[in-house]
């Protein structure tokens, strides 16, 4: 049962398949995790109702993995496999196109300018979140720690999940809500496809860690 009460991380930790109903109605359940779903509907004139109701008739059909009863060992692993790797695959395979759209349609007052530049800087911030998760924080969640000893590396890396959602807005400014214009060649069209995927699969990401993984862990003894 779906409570009005309950924060959109909360939704999406108990029901997975929410997570589909939020990306479509542009609701912050990642780093906006925190906010009642009630609010934060009537806040963008959504009717909450309405978007429970969605939410149950998408759970019924397939339904995306719940985690916050699985080992969080196993939670890490899928964090990975699902998030890391591909991630490390797609931002400069995104870089390049966009390099390449903004060069070769640089007269157009359509032209995306400015993309190419905040991918790469997403793209390096990125790489030094991951190797930080990978290389410190999983290892000691893995190991046990928990608790207290753990409160810091945690906050520094929600905060680096804000700065995250933060280029994820203006990615979306710049590439206009992703919908490409009428005289947008091949790559980008490709470029704004693979740039909303890159949205859906951060958000879920970040959801995965700042409302599933990192309650966990902190939540544990140390
Ligand atoms: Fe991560
Ligand atoms: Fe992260």
């Amino acid at each position: 049962m779906i409570d009005l009460n309950d924060t959109l991380g909360q939704v999406a930790t108990a029901h997975p398949a929410s997570t589909l109903v939020f990306l479509r109605h542009r609701l912050d359940f990642c780093c906006g995790g925190g906010q009642k779903l009630g609010e934060a509907c009537r806040r963008i004139g959504l009717d909450p109702d309405a978007v429970v109701a969605e939410i149950a008739a998408e759970g019924s059909s397939s339904a995306p993995e719940r985690w916050d009863t699985r080992p969080l060992p196993d939670l890490i692993d899928f964090i990975l496999t699902r998030y890391h790797e591909p991630l490390r695959l797609d931002l400069p395979a995104l870089l390049a196109a966009a390099r390449r759209v903004e060069r070769v349609h640089a007269r157009k007052g359509s032209c995306p300018h400015g993309l190419a530049s905040l991918l790469e800087q997403l793209d390096a911030e990125i790489r030094q979140h991951l190797a930080k998760e990978e290389q410190v924080l999983f290892p000691a969640l893995r190991a046990g720690s928990g608790g207290a000893s753990v409160h810091m590396p945690v906050r520094v890396i929600m905060q680096e999940h804000d700065d995250h959602g933060a280029s994820l807005r203006r990615l979306r400014e710049l590439a206009t809500d992703f919908s490409p214009p009428p005289e947008a060649c091949a790559t980008w069209r490709a470029l704004y496809a693979g740039l909303e995927k890159l949205e859906s699969e951060l958000m879920e990401h970040i959801h995965l860690e700042n409302n599933v993984l990192f309650p966990r862990a902190l939540n544990a003894l140390d």
